[in-house]
């Protein structure tokens, strides 16, 4: 039950229009009688005067009492609508025209018999001598004359024959004609009413499907409430009112979340890959550590001492190798796990390169590999973390020496540039590919040049990068196959 706006809508509809009726009929009744009794007493207002007149009731200055029984006696068979009743001056009844059973009252109000006289207000209302609280239109006029009033001749008009023929007709003729028209005229409201809510609501259906059609989906694709507004922009009819605004924000918020369900499914994938690398990745020289000691155990009587020395430091280096493997997925993680991690603060980033160059100058010697170190004056400090750079310089600066031949030329310049500081590593050895570029900071990617000599797993850059991430800055690489590279970044100065 009322389950829909639209049957919801209806209902109050309705509801509203019976009440306007009801009210409508009560009103227009009320107002009805108002009506007569103004237009009554207006057309009747000296009947009590002309009555005196046409009747001679007075004679020689007193009430003749003969000419007045017979002027009731007449009124009660010719003008049934109207009683006329002799008044003291209290207002009490001396005698009357109407039957005498009928007669409720000793007393009429001497109020609107004043108000009457003396003032033009229409209607007025006197009391009803016939009901103990009724009260009705009415003529009155002082007897015998208006100079010396000893009482007044009181008329009442639509006396109770009247009120028996009026509700008669009112409840045979007016009260069905006027209930019909009502009903008419309120039908045809309600009917316009469910038509145009009809219209109103159906674009809240349309949109409450494509809603409910979307959230049994598989949240993969939707159909869009666009589709519907341009249809209405096609007819001329478009409104862009708050369904319209409902339906484009539908729109919106289906298209965010079919893409970031997509997000996390990419994310998926490319997290079950890297699962799928790093297992590689440890299970290489697991294997090949494992596959050595079990040679050293089982056939150890077999083997020359020189032999046996050679499995055990084939041995260490691989768990070297994997030790160094585990400590930059533990890096990487730490790096990914949050951004609060850096601790930046101003450090002299010229010191630093100093030091990381003289650590690894002293491995340099015996493949001759030149590492030049160019600091421009006046450097500022930067903001840093000093940690992290460090790491950052270590990793540009073991693939710069890695990826470069005898007689290599490695040089570090450090300048300043506005405000902030740039690092470059820059060498002349074997150099990246052009398309092999963008890729070269993916986790575990590793360029054609690669050497394998001793292992690595392509974790480094992938490292600076995420490390410059967290100091809001970039790296960047210029370099082609044969020609040496360049990388380089920006930290600001403090
Ligand atoms: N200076 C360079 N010259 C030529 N190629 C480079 C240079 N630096 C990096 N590369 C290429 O980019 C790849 C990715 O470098 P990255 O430092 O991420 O990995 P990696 O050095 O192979 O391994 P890891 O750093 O984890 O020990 C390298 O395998 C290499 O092919
Ligand atoms: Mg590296």
């Amino acid at each position: 039950m009322l389950r829909t706006l639209y049957a919801k809508l209806a209902a109050v509809l309705s509801l509203l229009l019976i009440t306007i009726g009801a009210i409508y009929m009560v009103v227009s009744l009320s107002v009805a009688q108002h009506y007569i009794d103004e237009v009554n007493q207006l057309v009747s207002r000296d009947l009590a005067k002309n009555l005196i007149m046409d009747r001679n009731l007075v004679a020689e200055g007193k009430i003749d009492e003969a000419a007045l029984k017979e002027t009731f006696h007449q009124y009660m068979v010719i003008n049934p609508s109207i009683e006329i009743y002799l008044l003291d001056l209290e207002g009490n009844i001396l005698s009357y025209s109407a039957d005498p059973g009928k007669v409720k009252r000793k007393h009429v109000s001497l109020g609107p018999i004043g108000d009457f006289l003396e003032k033009d207000i229409y209607p007025l209302l006197g009391d009803d001598p016939r009901s103990h609280d009724k009260q009705k239109a009415f003529s009155v006029t002082p007897v015998p004359n208006e100079i010396n009033p000893e009482g007044y001749l009181y008329v009442v008009l639509q006396g109770e024959e009247y009120d028996a023929a009026n509700s008669a007709v009112r409840d045979s003729y007016f009260l069905w004609l006027s209930s019909w028209a009502v009903a008419g005229s309120l039908l045809f409201g309600l009917l316009a009413g469910l038509l145009l809510f009809y219209f109103l609501t159906r674009r809240l259906r349309r949109l409450t499907q494509l809603m409910e059609s979307f959230k049994d989906s598989d949240f993969s694709d939707h159909h869009s409430y666009g589709i519907v507004c341009e249809e209405k922009v096609a007819t001329g009819k478009s409104s862009d009112d708050e369904i319209d605004r409902l339906g484009s924000t539908f729109d919106a918020m289906a298209g965010r979340i079919i893409a970031q369900l997509k997000a996390i499914a990419d994310q998926d994938n490319s997290r079950r890959e890297l699962i799928a690398q790093v297992s590689h990745d440890l299970r290489t020289p697991l294997a090949s550590l494992r596959g050595y000691l079990e040679t050293l155990k089982i056939k150890s009587e077999d083997l020359s001492v020189k032999q046996q020395q050679e499995y055990i430091d084939i041995s260490l280096r691989q768990s070297e190798h994997l030790t160094d493997l585990v400590g930059e997925l533990f890096e990487l993680a730490t790096l990914d796990a949050t951004e609060q991690l850096a601790h930046i603060e101003p450090f002299a980033v010229t010191e630093l390169v100093h030091d990381v160059c003289q650590k690894f100058s002293l491995g340099l010697d015996k493949k001759t590999i030149s590492l030049e170190v160019k600091l421009e004056d006046a450097i500022p400090f930067v903001m840093g973390d000093i940690a992290l750079i460090e790491r950052v310089l270590e990793n540009l600066l073991e693939n710069a020496i890695r990826h470069t031949s005898v007689d290599g030329k490695i040089s570090v310049v450090v300048k300043k540039d506005n405000a902030e500081v740039s690092v470059s590593v820059k060498d002349n050895g074997v150099g990246i590919k052009t398309e092999e570029i963008p890729r070269i900071f993916e986790r575990f990617y590793q360029a054609e040049n690669a050497h394998q000599e001793g292992q690595h797993a392509g974790l480094g850059l992938a490292i600076v990068k995420r490390v410059l991430e967290l100091h809001q800055s970039t790296i960047s690489v210029d370099s082609q196959a044969g020609k040496g590279a360049e990388f380089c970044f920006h930290l600001k100065a403090a």
